[in-house]
């Protein structure tokens, strides 16, 4: 059996000016080195997911330097946005390449992948929430793809993380995101970003996976936000995942020099 294989980058905070460090790094060779990275893979990934936190409150430089880079690669790329993203600067730029960078729903492998925009009703912290029209796509979306597993991918987390600052700006309305899941029997896995460090577990049947940043990682279990120190756990990040066609799920973080 051939697995489809995709790659998931997340939380890049790029700057508008390339130069510019976030939180004391170069986030912009950071991410060079996961996509070089993500390029020497066997196998090759099929397509590649961004979970948002791709720009970091810039302005489009930031957007159009990154979309530019991605209709380059080998490889097909779907973004969504994150907490400091700007969703119609994206939804713009994403429509100067072809448009394929917006797609929300995607089908291959007898797999159906569908990306949400968790963005809504922001706290001013970080937070976002799903609004109804989301909820609504993912309902139509499970329905639509009954006939396969499927992926579903949002930036922020539905699960909470055990760290007291990040489980305050989770995914806001996760009790409505999990009554709509709940509804369907075919969900095999839910993606995130926001939380810049790795989790994996089992959530009312379904694999919920977590993904360090391409940035900078955030420790675990915290009270408050402190930057990862682990010389391993530090490095850039991005998850790969190989999704057979039985619904069978493998996957692995892969970490970069930084
Ligand atoms: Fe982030």
């Amino acid at each position: 059996m051939t697995p489809v294989v995709v790659a998931q980058i997340t939380d890049c905070h790029l700057q508008d000016d390339p130069c510019q460090d976030y939180r004391g790094f170069n986030v912009e060779q950071h991410l060079d080195r996961v996509v070089e990275n993500l390029l020497l893979q066997t196998p090759a990934a099929d397509l590649i997911l961004w979970s948002g936190d791709l720009a970091h409150h810039g302005g489009p430089e930031g957007y159009q330097r990154l979309s530019q880079r991605l209709t380059e690669l080998p490889v097909p790329s779907y973004w969504i946005p994150g907490n400091h993203d700007d969703v119609t600067l994206m939804q713009q730029v994403g429509s100067q390449f072809g448009g394929q960078l917006n797609q929300r729903s995607l089908v291959t492998g007898g797999w159906g992948i569908i990306l949400l925009d968790s963005t809504s009703e922001p706290d001013g912290q970080g937070g976002g929430s799903l609004a109804q029209c989301e909820l609504d796509f993912l309902q139509q979306q499970l329905q639509r793809f009954q006939d396969c597993h499927c992926l579903v991918v949002l930036h922020h987390n539905p699960l909470p993380v055990e760290s007291d600052w990040q489980d305050q700006i989770m995914l806001g309305n996760a009790d409505q995101f999990w009554r709509v899941l709940g509804q369907h029997h075919h969900v095999r896995a839910v993606i995130n970003g926001h939380v810049h460090q790795s989790s994996d577990r089992m959530h009312n049947g379904v694999r919920v996976m977590m993904t360090p940043a391409t940035s900078v990682q955030f420790k675990a279990a915290c009270q408050q936000l402190i930057l990862e120190d682990d010389p391993v756990l530090k490095q850039p990040g991005y998850r790969c995942l190989e999704l057979y066609p039985d619904g069978r799920i493998e996957t692995s973080v892969k970490r970069v020099a930084g």
